[in-house]
């Protein structure tokens, strides 16, 4: 069974409703360290020691947050900053995360009509997302795309909530047992496009 550590960043937690919905369906799940960087660090004084040994005790690491000006709240940038140190994640002799797959499990307010060449947006979520792609390709870490809850500020249904939160655990539950087909699922735009398509056939 892999280990999965969720580094969640949600500066206004009290407020959300789709982050709060991933949050409960995942945090129980054996396996899983959820690990609320807002709550642990609200003076962004992060433990890179304590942080650090986090990633190396965990086989999967997932970036959970809102979609914030294109990119993530402001405690994961620090958090990369601190933590992701020059001959610890990356450089010559830098291979602590090496082999390690990493994701993020990201909402945005605008729907996939906006996020396209064309769109309000201009470029797809999986271009915008390139930073941690190439973090991880730099860091040796096996990138996957995100995991997707699109089109939040059209109002999602509590129905579409509910089903976004559990494909979100089956995610998670697939990729700890390692039943995910990782090379179809790097195919994919968002990892959650099509669940069944790239769950191993058992
Ligand atoms: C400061 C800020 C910046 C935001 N930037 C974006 C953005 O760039 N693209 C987008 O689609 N939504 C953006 N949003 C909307 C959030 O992504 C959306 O409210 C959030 O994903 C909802 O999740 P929650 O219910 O967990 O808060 C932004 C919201 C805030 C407060």
């Amino acid at each position: 069974m892999k280990k999965i550590l969720v580094l969640f960043a949600h500066p206004a937690f009290k407020r959300s409703k789709m982050n709060a919905a991933l949050r409960a369906a995942i945090e129980d799940l054996e396996g899983v360290t959820f690990h609320d960087l807002y709550a642990s660090y609200p003076d962004f004084l992060i433990d890179v020691p304590r942080e650090q040994d986090l990633c190396e005790s965990h086989d999967i690491i997932v970036f959970q947050h809102p979609f914030y000006w294109y990119s993530t709240p402001a405690i994961l940038k620090e958090w990369m900053d601190l933590v992701l140190e020059h001959e610890w994640a990356y450089g010559s002799t830098g291979n602590a995360l090496a082999g390690k797959i990493s994701f993020q499990a990201l909402t945005a307010g605008g729907d996939i009509t906006n996020y396209r060449a064309g769109g309000m947006n201009m470029f797809t979520i999986r271009e915008l997302t390139t930073p941690y792609r190439a973090t991880a390709n730099l860091c040796k870490i096996e990138w996957l795309p995100p995991f997707a809850v699109l089109g939040i500020h059209q109002g999602l249904s509590e129905e579409e909530c509910i089903q976004r939160a559990e494909e979100y655990r089956r995610t998670l539950i697939a990729l700890r047992d390692e039943r995910l087909d990782l090379d179809r699922a790097k195919e994919c735009e968002f990892l959650n496009q099509d669940l069944d398509a790239i769950l191993k056939q058992v």
